[in-house]
């Protein structure tokens, strides 16, 4: 753990801070916005901080062992990294970051089907920690190409993303002009030349590409892709699901879950478990907290399903909070995008040590030395 950084970034919120003063208003604007008025976003963070643990104390010292196995792999903590699309855009290179990351502290890190790279480059780089999150293809040719692009680079879960039914209005993404590929105007030279560090490494590293389609759409042009996936991927329905099931002998997590029928109804289509997530808020502004529909998901699953839980989480207590109402991991989208954005490769390293220091000190706190008996501090 480096000390310095942890005087200079105490917490996600620094980080996401010098994030914004270093990439340009376009790319900052597609990373930290959500959808409408963006209640949901709000929500997401206030109904976390709202869940209250009671501490236990006269417990003795007792050793602290975050370790956590999911699907038969033993990670070092109980949190890893969610899907980002179009990730270059906040950091060119961003992807190799959090690959690098996520092998070094043995967490896994989800590649999303948008992403600026492709599971080929990525999945060495992570080294046996990928994730890869599809968008489901309509087409199954398509679809059983990408499940074995990602599966000989060694990704060992597939995440399908159901949340997407519909493109989402953005109001801030539009006040900002926020446009596949970026828009060539002056405005966008300007926002682009006031952030140099960040111009200079996107010239150096190229524009983002949607990589890992390129292939299918037999183009480099991100707006011809950005058509082709409007036109060509989801909404699915259960049929899709069982199909996927078929051709991924891995497992499989639905992410975007909220009711606890539709929980129920992937296990019975063949999904090893769920993510409870609303988006981090991007998709409908009128989704509950995933935090206050976590306990109902977890009574109906039981032991029948995982729950990974995410949307909001910004310390190691919010990790805490969805552990102790039934999540057994939690990913985090934009934090991790923060930490690499304001300070490169050691800026997502932060935000793994950071998430582990404030783990550690609230498990302390809380005179808890086991993940899985965090519930037992739900208040009555
Ligand atoms: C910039 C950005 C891009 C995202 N792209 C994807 C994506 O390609 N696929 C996906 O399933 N989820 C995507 N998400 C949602 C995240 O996987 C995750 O659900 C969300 O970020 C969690 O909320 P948090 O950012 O508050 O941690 C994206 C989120 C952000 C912020």
């Amino acid at each position: 753990m480096n000390n310095d950084l942890q005087n200079r970034y105490p917490g996600i919120a620094d980080l996401r801070a010098r994030a914004r003063r270093r990439i340009p208003h376009f790319s900052w604007e597609y990373l930290d916005s959500g959808t409408g008025l963006e209640h949901c976003i709000d929500r997401n963070v206030s109904a976390l901080q709202d869940i209250k643990l009671m501490p236990h104390m006269m417990q003795g010292s007792q050793p602290l062992d975050l370790a956590t196995e999911l699907f038969g792999v033993t990670y070092n903590a109980p949190f890893g990294m969610a899907p980002v699309g179009l990730t270059g855009l906040m950091w060119p290179g961003i992807e190799t970051m959090l690959a690098s990351t996520a092998a070094r502290y043995r967490i896994p890190y989800c590649l999303s089907t948008v992403a600026t790279e492709t599971p080929e480059a990525i999945g060495a780089q992570a080294n046996g920690m990928g994730w890869f999150q599809l968008y489901p293809p309509r087409d199954p040719a398509m679809r059983r190409d990408l499940l074995s692009r990602a599966k000989e680079a060694g990704m060992t879960t597939l995440v399908i993303t159901a949340d997407t039914t519909t493109q989402s209005r953005r109001e801030r993404q539009k006040r900002a002009e926020v446009s596949v590929p970026p828009k060539r105007t002056l405005k966008t030279y300007w926002r682009a030349a006031i952030k140099p560090a960040w111009s200079m490494a996107t010239l150096s590293h190229g524009l983002p590409r949607f990589r890992t389609l390129e292939k299918y759409v037999d183009s480099t042009d991100m707006a011809e892709i950005g058509a082709y996936m409007n036109a060509n991927m989801g909404p699915m329905d259960w049929s899709y699901l069982e199909e996927t099931r078929k051709e991924w002998d891995g497992p499989i997590l639905v992410k975007g879950i909220l009711r606890k029928e539709d929980a129920r109804q992937c296990i019975s289509c063949g999904a090893d478990g769920v993510v409870v997530s609303n988006h981090g808020g991007r998709q409908f502004d009128g989704a509950p907290a995933p935090i206050e529909v976590l306990p109902a998901i977890a009574d109906e699953l039981g032991n029948d399903g995982v729950i990974v839980f995410d949307s909001g989480v910004r310390t190691g207590l919010d990790i805490c909070r969805a552990l102790a109402l039934g999540a057994q991991f939690v990913l985090l989208g934009r934090a991790f995008v923060f930490g690499a954005a304001a300070l490169g490769q050691q800026g997502s390293d932060h935000v793994a040590d950071l998430l582990i220091a404030d783990l550690e000190s609230n498990l302390g706190n809380l005179g808890c030395n086991d993940l899985k008996r965090l519930s037992e501090h739900l208040m009555p």
